[in-house]
């Protein structure tokens, strides 16, 4: 038996509407969604209501169409602090800076009853994270992390409502759990292999948090010179994320910075056990692929052992080739599709009239410095992902100094996230105690 008769989801963003859709049709489980009341969720939840708690899932490609869906809630909540009765599984659709604001606010009753929560888009630590908060209400709780959300999806018309659609569906995520053969990780195995999406079991959940691009890609492609002035510089200056300088920030200097990066994560992954990760190959294989012609797959499989310099020339064809989708049909004029155009997002007004910072690099700042938190803890060094820090923590000071008379979101803080941080690292410790002792 698994714990999917009674599943709540919290958060109220797109993500959590294609949630409700695909497990109320794959389980015919009793869904609630409850959110924080804000000026964003707003007119999520008066569309709910208006609407009699329908849903609608819509996509954009027919060969995404085991997302679609129209559905009905069961229940909704407004306030995490409102939310009652005996939920099975609580799924976790917040962002993840957000898991422990939201999950402090529930009821210690709720909380006590829940056997199952899951981390749809985690970062590395988040599972620890959540077992130790968790163990202080119920120890035989049991945490699943994705390695990232399993799609692209957004509001269908623009601003949240009941109402989204999904514009790309992976082919494969991973999933790791705290609790050893578990019924659960089964049964959303079969659910996921409904929508068309492969779940690859990892031995632990750290395993599959390491399997999120994100992490590798994000600091040195957003927490750079070029990127930052081009998020928090002058507002008119068109940049993207993926093309090479001086249209976006890929020069060979990121290029280093983005190997070393993934080098520091790598020793920090060795002391605790995990495996490391070859990053060409996830590159290639499990996220955008290249032509043959452009990267042999002697290369990819023989990455991790070639010489610093030998990977960072695979990674710099990897960018380049990238440009354009080597895969597209080209136009008339022989051009394949612009698949590099990503525009680097500004700094924006947000519905509550302040200054904010795009999600990327909002969220990045969360998991670097999670990570960094990591390896200090585990005595690994990792100059890089300081210089990242560094650079982004100096720029955001820089914008206050520079908006002083303006209204700034809280993301224009410098944070230390010590609490989160300290919480992870007792459950490493706990957990490298265990296999010392086995
Ligand atoms: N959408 C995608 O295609 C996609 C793709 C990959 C990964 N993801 C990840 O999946 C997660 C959810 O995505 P989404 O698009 O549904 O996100 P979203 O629109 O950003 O909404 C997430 C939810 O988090 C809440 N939240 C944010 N900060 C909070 C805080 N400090 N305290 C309490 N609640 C807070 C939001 O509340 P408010 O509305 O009140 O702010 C909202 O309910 C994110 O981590 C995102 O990065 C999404």
């Amino acid at each position: 038996m698994s714990d999917f008769n009674r599943v709540l989801i919290l958060g109220t963003g797109p993500t959590s509407i294609q949630l409700a859709v695909n497990f109320k049709k794959h389980t015919g489980c009793y869904i609630a969604i409850a959110g924080r009341e804000s000026v964003r969720s707003e007119s999520f939840f008066s569309a709910l209501e208006q609407n009699n708690r329908q849903i609608h899932a819509s996509i954009q490609n027919e060969k995404h169409r085991t997302m679609r869906g129209d559905d009905s809630l069961d229940q909704i909540f407004e306030g995490y602090e409102t939310i009652l009765g005996e939920w099975d599984t609580i799924i976790l659709s917040v962002t993840t800076d957000a898991y422990i604001e939201v999950i402090k606010q529930i009821n210690d009753k709720v909380l006590k009853k829940v056997k199952c929560i899951i981390l749809v888009s985690p970062t590395f630590g988040s599972n620890n994270l959540i077992k130790n908060y968790i163990s202080n209400y119920n120890s035989n709780t049991e945490i699943i992390s994705f390695s990232t959300y399993y799609g692209d999806t957004r509001w269908a018309d623009e601003k949240p409502s009941n109402r989204i659609i999904t514009t790309a569906v992976k082919k494969k995520v991973y999933l790791g759990s705290s609790h050893q053969a578990s019924k659960n990780m089964e049964r959303l195995y079969d659910v996921f292999e409904q929508l068309g999406i492969v779940l690859k079991m990892m031995d632990t959940p750290l395993e599959a948090e390491t399997r999120n691009i994100s992490l590798y890609v994000h600091p040195p492609l957003f927490m750079n010179e070029f990127s930052l002035n081009a998020i928090f510089g002058n507002l008119n200056d068109k940049k993207y994320v993926y093309k090479v300088y001086p249209e976006g920030p890929v020069t060979q200097y990121l290029i280093r910075d983005m190997l070393s990066q993934w080098k520091e994560l790598m020793m920090l992954l060795e002391k605790i056990n995990i495996k490391s990760i070859n990053l060409l190959k996830f590159m290639t294989d499990d996220n955008y692929p290249v032509r043959l012609e452009s990267l042999s797959r002697r290369d990819i499989e023989s990455f991790v052992d070639l010489k610093t310099i030998h990977q960072e020339y695979l990674l710099y064809i990897r960018y380049t080739s990238l440009l354009v989708d080597p895969f597209s049909k080209p136009d008339e004029d022989g051009r394949y599709f612009d698949f590099s155009a990503v525009p680097i997002k500004k700094m924006f007004i947000n519905r509550e009239g302040k200054w904010d910072i795009p999600r990327m690099p909002k969220e990045d700042y969360y998991r670097i410095k999670i990570i960094q938190g990591i390896a200090k803890y585990l005595n690994s060094d990792c100059p890089v992902i300081d210089k990242f820090i560094q650079a982004y923590e100096s720029k955001i000071q820089e914008v206050v100094q520079s908006h002083e008379t303006e209204l700034l979101s809280d993301a224009f803080s410098i944070q230390s996230f010590e609490d989160d941080i300290n919480m992870i690292c007792s459950e490493i410790e706990k957990s490298v105690k265990a296999q010392q002792k086995n």
